[in-house]
């Protein structure tokens, strides 16, 4: 059957990271889906850069919008990242064209997700975006298609790789804040900007995200409650563990009688606890149903590897023709749910 033929926009950590990954797996993809999965076209910024991975034979646009618009690209792969600027202009162009898109940007769902939604169902183009919650922890399928019978009633778990690493490296050796940050850049945890992880905001996408699935609507971004790390220091983990608690950066998302609550926080978790032992740049999602009880996923949250994995399990979908709707729910409103104001004292 046909190839199913890819533009990718973004060739940084994850972008090289899925054309790696779609060399190297390329029989194993072919056998999963009856069909080759092929990039024929990429879009950068810098045409010279080394990217490890070789983009020579294939098309380059300086404009990603010119992969919309080149009849040979069947999907367009959105990797640059941003709520804002070029990766909304070219999400929100393909799915006008009615091009399938996958992304793995937490920023443009969360902020963005239910005109996307509407987009995406007006023009019958489907947005996939596994990579966006987690990294290589298939989060999107467990809380929308894995808990899909159940009641869900809270959601949430250790969300940022960066912060983790950060909290977990400073705790093991006693190293700063801004060295164990460059550690983390350098592995192509962090994101362009890091202040959106270590501020929580990037925690807060993910949540947003999280949450609209498991509550059936997409949230308002701008209701969670979100805290960040930087006044953490090693003091603070020091005092935590003597006292037998870890501190961990923790997205939760529960329904009260009040409502949605949804908060990005530092939280003292007891040093035996499950989520406690989740440590360096793994990531685990935390949800609890009324049927299944408490499920934890753990994995990767971060880096090159487990984000190429999941969005080309994105693909392998698409290839398979399996795509499901944007909240997975099919009619009915998209406007996003506010959550209720927190009181923090
Ligand atoms: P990088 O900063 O490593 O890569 C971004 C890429 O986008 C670069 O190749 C850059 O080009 C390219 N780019 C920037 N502007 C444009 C433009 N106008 N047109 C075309 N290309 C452009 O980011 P990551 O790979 O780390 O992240 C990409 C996305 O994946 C983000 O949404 C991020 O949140 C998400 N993500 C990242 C994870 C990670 O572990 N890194 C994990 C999960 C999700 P050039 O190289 O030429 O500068
Ligand atoms: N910067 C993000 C993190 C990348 O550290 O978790 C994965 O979404």
């Amino acid at each position: 059957s046909s190839p199913l033929r890819l533009g990718i926009a973004g060739l940084g950590t994850v972008g090289a990271g899925v054309i790696r990954l779609l060399h190297a797996n390329a029989d194993l993809l072919h056998a999963r889906t009856g069909r080759t999965i092929e990039v024929v076209a990429v879009s950068a910024r810098d045409r010279t850069r080394d990217r490890g991975v070789d983009v020579s034979g294939l098309r380059w646009y300086d404009n990603a919008l010119d992969l919309v618009s080149d009849p040979d690209v069947d999907v367009v792969v959105e990797l640059i990242g941003g709520a804002e600027g070029p990766a909304r202009a070219l999400v929100e162009a393909a799915l006008k064209a009615g091009k399938p898109v996958v992304t793995a940007n937490k920023a443009l769902v969360a902020l963005h997700g239910s005109a996307l939604a509407r987009l995406s169902a007006d023009n019958a183009a489907p947005l996939l975006f596994e990579a966006a919650v987690a990294g290589g922890i298939p989060a999107i399928k467990t809380v929308r298609e894995g808990l899909a019978a159940d009641r869900l009633l809270r959601v949430g778990g250790i969300l940022n790789g960066t912060c983790n690493y950060i909290l977990t490296v400073m705790r093991e050796t006693g190293q700063d804040f801004a060295s164990v940050l460059k550690d983390a850049q350098d592995l192509g945890y962090a994101e362009a900007d890091p202040t959106t992880d270590v501020d929580g905001l990037d925690a807060a996408h993910k949540l947003t995200i999280l949450a609209g699935l498991a509550f059936g609507r997409p949230v308002a971004f701008d209701s969670v409650h979100v805290e960040g790390i930087r006044h953490i220091g090693a003091d603070d983990l020091a005092f935590a563990r003597q006292l037998g608690y870890r501190i961990k950066l923790l997205g939760l998302a529960r329904m009260t009688d009040d409502g949605l609550q949804a908060r990005v926080t530092p939280c003292l978790v007891p040093q035996h606890a499950p989520l406690a032992q989740v440590d360096g740049v793994f990531n685990a999602v935390v949800a609890e149903g009324e049927f299944v009880g408490r499920i934890m996923v753990e994995g990767r949250g971060a880096g090159a590897g487990p984000t190429a994995s999941a969005v080309t399990a994105d693909l392998v979908d698409l290839a398979r023709g399996q795509a499901i709707t944007l909240w997975g729910v099919q009619s009915g409103t998209v406007e996003p749910v506010r959550a209720c104001p927190i009181s923090v004292g």
